[in-house]
């Protein structure tokens, strides 16, 4: 099955089937994502946080995005994948923006880009569109903004707030936006904006009503102990069965236990599965 094209995924929007979307940042994972049939992997620039240990979003670069990108993409076959436009990398004018969102497709191989950004980020949305290049604009809380926000709120509680949001919403789809992010709104306001809208809703932490969901992979498979937003879902413990595994190694070769006769090779014998390799 070849990657999902906008079309279908907006057509599979209307039919009413949800969409899965999660994030990745490397082959490894990407792999194991699409097979088990996750739709749009989202190399989102949590790999800030999630990979590369930075405190928030904002110190990811494009060159960042675009390494992490190609992993993915690489690994990849069946799953659309959408490279996050890091901060910065689309504030500094227009001719400039629309170049980054070119080089994620260009140079990473993704199939559209996401950014962070409402109405005014309109005539930015339809530039990328003319030049082919799909958007999924992100709006509600947008984590590049956490300095100004004084962190995460959930954005969207008062009428007016609310109003807001679904302006941007109507003005990026009028635009050319092909998908919108929802991050951390009222129910109510994601149900309203996904029954005003025609193009699909990805929602994360905004409620059940959006056209499909986006979790972020560290959250799902419990793989920071440190870290459970209220909106996440946690479908393991890895963080304890990858620490159980390291210890066990750890303890193993200390014990001189590992490695085994079955892992060595005595002088005269051809390593197993590398016949042309002269170990
Ligand atoms: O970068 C990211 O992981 C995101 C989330 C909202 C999914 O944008």
């Amino acid at each position: 099955m070849p990657r999902p094209t906008i079309p279908e995924l907006q057509a599979r929007a209307t039919r009413g089937e949800p969409l899965v979307m999660l994030t990745a940042y490397d082959s490894t994972f990407a792999r194991l994502a699409e097979a088990a049939g996750i739709d749009f992997l989202l190399v989102g620039d949590s790999v800030g946080m999630t990979l590369l240990g930075h405190p928030s979003t904002v110190p990811v670069t494009m060159d960042d995005m675009l390494h992490h990108t190609r992993a993915v993409v690489r690994a990849t076959l069946n799953a659309h994948v959408i490279c996050d436009l890091p901060f910065m990398s689309y504030h500094g004018g227009e001719d400039d923006a629309v170049r980054n969102a070119g080089r994620a497709m260009q140079e990473a191989g993704a199939q559209s880009v996401k950014f962070e950004g409402g109405a005014r980020w309109a005539s930015f949305v339809t530039r990328c569109t003319d030049a082919g290049i799909p958007v999924m604009a992100h709006i509600g809380l947008r984590p590049q903004q956490s300095s100004l926000l004084g962190g995460y709120p959930a954005q969207g509680r008062t009428a007016e707030a609310a109003q807001r949001i679904l302006d941007d919403a109507l003005a990026l789809e009028a635009a050319g936006a092909w998908a919108l992010l929802l991050e951390k709104m009222p129910l109510e306001v994601a149900k309203a904006i996904t029954e005003r809208v025609n193009i699909p809703t990805i929602g994360i932490g905004s409620g059940p009503h959006c056209s499909g969901q986006v979790q972020v992979m560290h959250d799902v498979l419990g793989l920071d102990e440190r870290f459970r937003p209220r909106h996440s879902a946690r479908y393991a413990d890895l963080a304890a069965t990858v620490r159980d595994a390291f210890a066990a190694y750890a303890r193993d070769v200390r014990a001189a236990t590992f490695p085994t006769d079955a892992q060595s090779v005595r002088g005269g014998e051809r390593l197993e599965g590398f016949p042309e390799r002269d170990t």
